[in-house]
């Protein structure tokens, strides 16, 4: 089932995480302070979750290889992911353009137009690293702030998202076992692997 997402007109800019909130432009009128405040704390959030995964899996791949690594992705994001959500009552997930886990990562209508419009920024030569998004949207039981920020593919994600021939052979026989549905191969250091995403219940 499709649900219609309506965009406010309260709110919904496109904005670079580095910059300054609300310093793109052509934007549409400023957001509130209140939005404000939390995007920048979903932005806060983002960068700190990237920066565990990311620090986590240097060190499993260092210490164990790819195969020890994978836990990585599987379980440690997940769980990091929902701790933030449980500590924040907030929802925060990892979505790909093409996806092994389909039950965590699977976008839904927004965040597959949002990873689309992403795309298109990148073809047009901005840069992943600070490329997010954020909307309030009205959905039937009421109003979110969500956000995504772009997450690109870098050469140490090869091992295990590169061209499904160069995999060590640890890592296809694990991909082989646990996700039968796998998509996410066939990756270049600098595509548009996927985003993390955030929404944000509002009460007003
Ligand atoms: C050691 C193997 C391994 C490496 C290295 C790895 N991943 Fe993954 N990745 C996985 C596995 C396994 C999953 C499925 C996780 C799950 O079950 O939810 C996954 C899932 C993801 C997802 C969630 C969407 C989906 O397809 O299910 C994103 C986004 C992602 N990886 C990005 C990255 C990025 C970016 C890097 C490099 C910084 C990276 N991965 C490096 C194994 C890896």
């Amino acid at each position: 089932m499709k649900i219609s997402l309506k965009p406010a007109v309260l709110a919904c800019a496109m904005f670079s995480v580095l910059p300054a909130l609300g310093s793109a432009a052509g934007e549409a009128p400023a957001a509130s302070p209140e939005i404000q405040a939390r995007v920048a704390a979903a932005k806060t959030v983002t960068q700190d979750f990237l920066k565990t995964l990311g620090g986590t899996m240097m060190k499993e791949m260092k210490a164990g290889g790819p195969g020890a690594a994978m836990n990585v992705c599987r379980k440690v994001a997940p769980e990091i992911a929902n701790d933030i959500s449980l500590q924040k009552g907030w929802k925060v997930t990892r979505v790909g353009t093409r996806v092994r886990n389909p039950m965590l990562g699977t976008p839904d209508a927004w965040e597959q137009d949002v990873l689309n419009r992403f795309a298109e920024r990148a073809k047009q030569g901005e840069a992943l690293k600070t490329m997010a998004y954020y909307e309030v949207v009205e959905e039937p039981n009421g109003k979110y702030l969500r956000f995504m920020k772009a997450i690109g593919v870098a050469p140490k994600c090869l091992a295990c998202h590169g061209d499904k021939s160069q995999l060590p052979e640890v890592v296809r026989t694990k991909l082989d076992l646990l996700y039968p549905h796998d998509q996410a191969t066939g990756y270049k250091p600098g595509d548009l692997r996927g985003a993390v995403s955030i929404k944000q219940p509002l009460d007003m």
